[in-house]
């Protein structure tokens, strides 16, 4: 099964995506995460993304592209199937993964849409905490982790309110148009992200049933 999940900042695409990935065994593909991988280890991708991610600009599509073929084109994928989060997120990118897909021999299932009302998306950023061992995602109201120690989590560089506000404005801008266009092939299914997490993926686990 090869799925995208999109939605704005904040709507929730890692945290559900942490969920299918348990529940049905698909690779995780997070262009977000990959840049964060390479600019903690400082590679020269690394250090290109950095500069744009910290203004909360979008990484140059060729960039993301190549950085996408190259994961899709890995072994796994063909048996595992693959749950993209954060790509395609310019119409550009959309058309260069449709091209990449046909030349890899890979079709897309479905689309998962997690829709927010925006007005919540700072208080969700502004609160979401990293877990430095694992990686894992928490939020010191919505979710917060058991054994709370402030010194095990970090929060994200973008996550400060004058760069979510620019990441915002860019990912409503890009983001209608790329919709669109998987909505003209029938991928999607709406998912309303304001919710419980748990009910979120209630949701989103049916949405998957019908797209199996
Ligand atoms: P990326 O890492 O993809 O960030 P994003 O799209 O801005 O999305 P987030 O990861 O911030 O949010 P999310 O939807 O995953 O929410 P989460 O589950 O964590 O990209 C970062 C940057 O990299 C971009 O700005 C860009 O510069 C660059 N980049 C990445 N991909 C690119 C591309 N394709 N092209 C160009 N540039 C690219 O949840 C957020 C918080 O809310 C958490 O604390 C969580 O616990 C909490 N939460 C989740 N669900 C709920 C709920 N239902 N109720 C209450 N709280 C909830
Ligand atoms: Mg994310």
């Amino acid at each position: 099964m090869n799925l995208l999940i999109m939605g704005l900042p904040g709507a929730g695409k890692g945290t559900q995506a942490a969920k299918i990935v348990e529940e049905f065994g698909v690779a995780h593909i997070s262009t977000g995460d990959m840049f964060r991988a390479a600019m903690a280890n400082q590679t020269e991708m690394g250090v290109l993304a950095k500069s744009f991610i910290d203004k909360g600009e979008l990484v140059p599509d060729e960039v993301t592209n190549g950085i996408v073929k190259e994961r899709l084109a890995q072994d796994d994928i063909k048996e595992k199937g693959f749950l993209l989060d954060g790509f395609p997120r310019t119409i550009e990118q959309a058309h260069s993964l449709d091209q990449i897909l046909v030349y890899l021999g890979l079709e897309l299932d479905g689309v998962i849409n997690i829709e927010v009302d925006p007005s919540c998306l700072l208080e969700r950023l502004s609160g979401r905490i990293i877990h430095r061992e694992t990686g894992e995602t928490y939020h010191k109201v919505f979710n917060p982790p058991a054994d709370y120690k402030e010194e095990d989590y970090y929060q994200r560089e973008d996550d400060k309110p004058e760069t979510v506000k620019r990441r915002l404005d860019v990912n409503i801008a890009q983001g209608e148009p790329i919709i669109a266009h998987y909505r003209e092939l029938g991928l999607v299914s709406d998912i309303q992200g304001n919710q419980d997490i748990d009910d979120v993926f209630a949701d989103v686990k049916k949405a998957i049933a019908a797209i199996k």
